[in-house]
């Protein structure tokens, strides 16, 4: 994506206070706490690759929220977008929620493109958007908050997930060690690792539009989290005042003890 396909126009009237960037917030966890955020009083500059789906995501949400078409893993179109999110205003959030599972493969023959699109999108990418960011955040009215949506892929690693939750342990390190970094400076790092999250699109990509496999993962789970869980979880943390920082929230379905142990009904 390019930075001259960014196409929203940011309002000249966001207000400083609590204005945030939600990224990856064109579906799923993104958008639930795009929403989340607007009814809690936020203003919400969304950003994602898919034009339509923020439009519309905007459109319901009204005044409170824009939108910049953004691909993270590209460093002219992240840039192109921050410039038009400074140009608005200060930021005093970011919500790192772009993110994907590509391939379910073991070690032995999985494929280097996936692990790549994974270290490229959920490492690098909440990377280059947080250290571009940073500086914005931290000169916000009581200071800003760097949260990422990691995983418990980054906690406990499972057979055929090595690639993602080697990703998701890498966002986690990151999001640990910027907090260590910055303690003393006005910025609070929060991790959200959510476990089993029952969302439209996150498993039918790592399954490459397979339906019956992603349908597979939530099969029997009596109310796996929904997306709007997570985003509570956001509105939450963030809702504290700026000196109390959440420092990490793990989260998972109540029938889901760890990857490896959740409870179905046949
Ligand atoms: N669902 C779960 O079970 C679960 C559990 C734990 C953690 N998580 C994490 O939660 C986050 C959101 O997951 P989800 O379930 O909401 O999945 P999702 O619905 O697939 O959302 C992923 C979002 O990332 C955006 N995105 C993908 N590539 C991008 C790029 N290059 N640049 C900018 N945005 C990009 C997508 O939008 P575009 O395609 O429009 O760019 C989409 O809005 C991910 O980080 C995921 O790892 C999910």
């Amino acid at each position: 994506m390019t930075a001259s396909q960014d196409s929203a126009t940011i309002a000249a009237s966001e207000p400083a206070a609590k204005r945030a960037v939600v990224t990856g917030a064109s579906s799923g966890i993104g958008a639930a706490s795009a929403r989340a955020l607007v009814k809690d009083g936020w203003t919400v500059v969304c950003l994602a690759r898919r034009e339509a789906k923020l439009k519309a995501l905007c459109d319901e949400l009204g005044d409170a929220a824009s939108y910049v078409v953004c691909d993270i893993t590209d460093e002219t179109s992240t840039q192109a977008a921050i410039d038009r999110i400074i140009a608005g205003g200060p930021v005093k959030a970011l919500v790192n929620c772009a993110g994907a599972a590509f391939g379910k493969d073991p070690v032995a023959t999985a494929s280097l493109d996936d692990w790549r699109g994974m270290y490229e999108l959920n490492v690098l990418g909440t990377l280059r958007i947080t250290q571009k960011l940073l500086p914005t955040l931290k000169a916000a009215p009581g200071g800003g908050t760097v949260l990422v949506i990691s995983s418990t892929a980054g906690i406990e690693p499972y057979e055929g997930g090595a690639g993602y939750c080697a990703s998701k342990f890498a966002e986690k390190v990151m999001a640990r060690v910027l907090r260590l970094e910055q303690i003393g400076e006005p910025v609070r790092v929060i991790d959200i690792a959510p476990g089993m999250v029952e969302t439209d699109e996150f498993s039918l990509k790592r399954f490459g539009g397979d339906a019956a496999k992603a349908a597979a993962v939530y099969a029997g789970v009596p109310s796996p989290l929904k997306a709007e869980d997570i985003a509570e979880c956001v509105r939450w943390a963030l809702a504290q005042p700026d000196t109390v920082d959440v420092d990490s929230i793990v989260v998972r379905p109540r029938a889901e003890g760890s990857y490896t142990k959740v409870y179905r009904e046949r």
